[in-house]
């Protein structure tokens, strides 16, 4: 971890290298390049072009989940402040913590001191977000780390408040797989002690038609969002992908109960990323899978977050029983209460 400027007393940045963990720069690149079907991890998606474009879906009319958690907020974010109490709140993909000035609107209504550490592989989001966030609340501690949420988590400090909720909105959750989601929770648990808090926000299955429409929006910008993939891939790896040459493709998976994003190869093509020494062949329609998005039923995410031992202790959901917002509890294992 390497500790960037110190701005002031109130902000502070750390930057997470990629040199924290073993594995080089792009290996899940070529591994999900190498799969059948193709695959390209998500966390891709989110250069500072693709993270504004992620801020435009979030704001689409067809785009429910945004709006859809952000009224529960809204209305619960008061009891979550008391049912908590203070506590430093700790953010996984905050991009422009748009939903979690609800909750430190209601952490200063009860004059709780304000700590937030939001964690965002985006720089350019983390920084702007940043500032306007200490405009605005003039008691706020912030800390900014750029990197992912497994760095951040594997290298956060003890809390220096007496308690910290870890934050997880928007259902990212949902863009893991069954397993990337256990190791989640357990990396969630591990970053926890005990009574300690985890805020998680999850869409939920519904009709196949609301959920296609939230993925393929009128004016394109989900495509742009997904194609965007191909840019940033080209810059960070010297690549030579030609986004004119793939088309977007979302539906939903009703076996899997899952939104897949995809891109279609147009024709027949050969792509070169140098710097991973990398020459993919790609048949004329042809797809790579960028995304998955599960929707999630209820009952059953309440069993495995029980199994992790981080228990939901309340759960509110919008009058549709769209979108779910679970405040959850760090359990005991094997007696390491205090
Ligand atoms: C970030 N994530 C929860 C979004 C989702 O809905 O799965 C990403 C997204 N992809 C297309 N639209 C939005």
């Amino acid at each position: 971890m390497q500790i960037g400027q110190k701005e002031n007393e109130r902000l502070r940045w750390i930057t997470l290298n990629s040199s924290d963990t073993d594995i080089p720069e792009g290996t899940d690149v070529i591994e999900g390049l190498a799969q059948t079907p193709k695959t390209l991890p998500c966390r891709y998606f989110y250069d500072d072009i693709g993270s504004a474009l992620f801020e435009q879906i979030c704001d689409l009319p067809e785009y429910y989940p945004t709006r859809t958690e952000q009224a529960i907020l809204e209305a619960f974010a008061p009891e979550i402040a008391q049912l908590t109490g203070p506590c430093e709140l700790v953010e996984l993909g905050s991009g422009s913590s748009r939903k979690t000035r609800l909750l430190l609107d209601a952490y200063s209504k009860i004059d709780y001191r304000l700590q937030y550490w939001p964690i965002d592989v985006s720089a350019g989001i983390l920084k702007t977000t940043a500032l306007d966030l200490l405009d605005r609340y003039p008691a706020l501690r912030l800390c900014g780390l750029a990197g992912t949420y497994e760095q951040a988590l594997a290298q956060l400090p003890r809390t220096s408040l007496k308690n910290r909720m870890l934050i997880f909105l928007g259902s990212t959750l949902g863009n893991l797989n069954p397993t990337q989601c256990n190791d989640f929770l357990t990396l969630i648990q591990q970053a926890l002690q005990p009574g300690e808090f985890f805020l998680l926000g999850v869409d939920l299955q519904k009709p196949t038609p609301i959920l296609e429409a939230a993925y393929n929006d009128a004016q394109g910008v989900t495509a742009a969002f997904n194609l965007n993939i191909l840019s940033h891939l080209n810059r960070q790896f010297q690549g030579d992908f030609d986004s004119t040459q793939f088309q977007h493709w979302a539906f939903y998976n009703t076996v899997e109960h899952r939104i897949e994003m995809h891109l279609r190869s147009l024709s027949s093509q050969t792509v070169i990323l140098q710097d991973l020494n990398l020459k993919v062949l790609l048949q004329a329609e042809e797809t790579i899978r960028t995304e998955i998005s599960r929707k999630f039923h209820l009952p059953t995410l309440v069993g495995i977050l029980e199994e992790c031992a981080i228990a939901p202790l309340k759960t509110w959901t919008d009058p549709n029983a769209w979108f779910a917002l679970l405040l959850c509890q760090r359990q005991c294992i094997n007696q390491d209460c205090p």
